[in-house]
C-alpha cells in the first residue's frame, strides 16, 4: 500500500487510473470455491468457518456441497475434476482419497511457512506424495464403541473388551428390554451399507481377530486367511440377533439416528457422533460412554480404522496462493480448536491436545489420543490411485458375506484372486502408489 501511494504521487494523473487499478488489483476481492463434505455438522461448521475469513479478508467464499458418503465424494471430485477442473479451489479430502486425486491437487509446500510441522507427522504424511505435500491435516478419526452408560449400569453389564463380551452384553440387554416394553430395542449398530465406512468397520474386525490389514505393506495380499474368515463369520453371525437387518444399508449417520434415538445398546462410529449424542435437546444427553472397540478372537488386539480428513488446493484454481491462504486458515488453531469445541471433530495439531478448554469439552481426550496412535491404517499408500478399486471390491465382498449371500471362506478366496487382477499379476502392489 505505501508503495502504491508513493506511485501515487510521483506519476502524472493519467498514470494514476492505472496504478489505482492494480492496487486494488492487489487486494481484489475474489471468489473462491471451497468443496465440504456434508456429514453430521461438517457442511455448517466449514460454512461458517470459511465465510468468516471471508468476511474479513474481502473475499468470497461459496461452498459446493459433497454427499455424506466418502465413496460418492471421491466419484463427484473425479468428475468434477474431469469435466469442469475450474469449478473447486479448496477440497476437503478423505484421508485414503489423496492417491486417486493426486494429479489434480497443488504442492502447498512454498506457501505453508511450515505450518505442517505443528501437525500430527502420520497424517502430514498422509498428505505428502512423492515429496509434495499435496493437502493439509484437519481433523483425525479413529473408529469408536459408543455404549449406553445407563442401560450398562441398570444390567450392572461390563464395557465390553472383546466381541464375544459384546455380543453377549448386546443380548442380554436386547432380550431383558425388550420384555420390559422397549421392543424395537437393538443390541449393536454399526455401518454395513456397501461402501467405504463398511470397508473401515470390516478392517476393524479383521485387524482385532489377528487377520491383518487386506494388504500387508508391501503391497501383498493377505485377506484370505483363517482368521480374516472368522472376524467375517463372527460380525455375520449379528446380523438379525443383535444388529437389526437394515444395517445392511446404514451409514455414519443411519447408525447414529438409531442409537441417538435410544434403539441401541452399542454403537460404532467416529467421534463426531459424540458431540451429537451430547448436544443440548438430544435424549441420550449424559448417558453415553465410549470406549476402544473390542478385540477378537482370544489373542486378537483392538483395533480402531485410522480416518480423518485434510484439506487440498486444485492445481486448476485461479488463484492458488489465496487458495492456500484458506486452507491454512481453516486448518489452523483457531478453527480446529472450534471445531473440537463444538462438534467434537479432533485436532490434528499437536498444541489443541495441551489445550485446557479442548480438554474440558472432552474427558477422554486421553483415550481417544491412543486410539489414534494405535489406529489401524487402510491400505491407501501401498495402492495409491488403485485404492478406491481396491476397497471397493472389499466392502462388496464383505457385504456378500453379512448378507448371506456368500460364505465368507470363499469370499474371501474370491476377493484375494481379485485384488491380485487389481494390483497387477503378481501378488504385490504395482508402483502406483509411493
Ligand atoms: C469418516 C472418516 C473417513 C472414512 C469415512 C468412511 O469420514 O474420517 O476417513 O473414510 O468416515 O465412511
Amino acid at each position: 500500500m505505501t508503495l502504491c501511494l508513493l506511485h501515487r504521487l510521483a506519476r502524472p494523473i493519467a498514470l494514476l487510473v492505472v496504478v489505482t487499478a492494480t492496487c486494488l488489483g492487489a487486494a481484489q476481492a475474489a471468489t473462491l470455491r471451497l468443496a465440504c463434505s456434508g456429514l453430521g455438522r461438517e457442511q455448517q461448521l466449514c460454512r461458517s468457518a470459511a465465510e468468516a475469513w471471508g468476511r474479513k479478508n474481502g473475499h468470497t467464499v461459496e461452498l459446493v456441497n459433497l454427499p455424506e458418503d466418502a465413496g460418492q465424494r471421491l466419484q463427484m471430485l473425479r468428475r468434477g475434476f474431469a469435466e469442469t477442473p475450474q469449478a473447486i479451489d479448496v477440497v476437503q479430502l478423505d484421508v485414503v482419497q489423496l492417491g486417486a486425486l493426486r494429479e489434480h491437487l497443488l504442492d502447498l509446500k512454498p506457501h505453508t511457512r511450515g505450518a505442517e510441522r505443528q501437525h500430527f507427522s502420520s497424517m502430514v504424511a498422509n498428505g505428502t506424495l512423492d515429496g509434495k505435500l499435496l493437502a493439509l491435516p484437519w481433523f483425525i478419526d479413529a473408529g469408536l464403541l459408543y455404549y449406553r452408560r445407563d442401560l450398562l449400569e441398570k444390567y450392572r453389564q461390563p464395557v465390553p473388551q472383546t466381541w464375544e463380551q459384546l455380543q453377549a452384553v448386546a443380548q442380554h440387554i436386547q432380550t431383558a428390554e425388550r420384555q420390559a416394553g422397549n421392543p424395537r430395542l437393538w443390541g449393536y449398530v454399526w455401518q454395513g451399507r456397501n461402501y467405504e465406512g463398511l470397508s473401515c468397520n470390516a478392517l476393524e474386525w479383521i485387524a482385532s481377530f489377528g487377520g491383518g490389514t487386506l494388504l500387508d505393506e508391501r503391497g501383498r495380499v493377505t485377506v484370505n486367511q483363517p482368521k480374516a474368515v472368522r472376524a467375517l463369520e463372527t460380525a455375520a453371525g449379528w446380523i438379525g440377533r443383535i444388529s437389526p437387518r437394515e444395517v445392511l444399508d446404514w451409514g455414519e449417520e443411519e447408525s447414529r439416528t438409531a442409537f441417538q434415538g435410544g434403539h441401541a445398546v452399542f454403537m460404532r462410529n467416529w467421534p463426531y457422533a459424540w458431540a451429537l449424542t451430547q448436544a443440548p435437546g438430544s435424549a441420550l444427553r449424559g448417558k453415553v460412554g465410549i470406549a476402544v472397540l473390542p478385540g477378537g478372537g482370544g489373542s486378537g488386539r483392538q483395533a480402531a480404522t485410522l480416518g480423518g480428513q485434510q484439506l487440498a488446493v486444485s492445481r486448476h484454481a485461479a488463484e492458488p496462493a489465496l487458495a492456500a491462504e484458506l486452507v491454512l486458515h481453516l486448518t489452523g488453531a483457531a478453527v480446529q480448536k472450534e471445531r473440537a469445541l463444538k462438534a467434537s471433530y479432533n485436532p490434528t495439531l499437536n498444541e489443541l491436545y495441551r489445550d485446557p478448554e479442548v480438554r474440558a469439552a472432552n474427558p477422554d481426550l486421553g483415550m481417544l489420543l491412543q486410539a489414534f496412535y494405535s489406529a489401524v491404517a487402510r491400505p491407501s499408500t501401498v495402492t495409491g490411485a488403485k485404492y478406491p478399486e481396491v476397497s471397493a471390491e472389499f466392502a462388496r465382498a464383505v457385504h456378500e458375506v453379512l448378507s448371506g449371500r456368500a460364505p465368507a471362506g470363499g469370499a474371501m478366496a474370491a476377493l484375494e484372486t481379485r485384488l491380485r487382477q487389481i494390483l497387477g499379476s503378481r501378488d504385490k502392489a504395482t508402483a502406483d502408489g509411493p
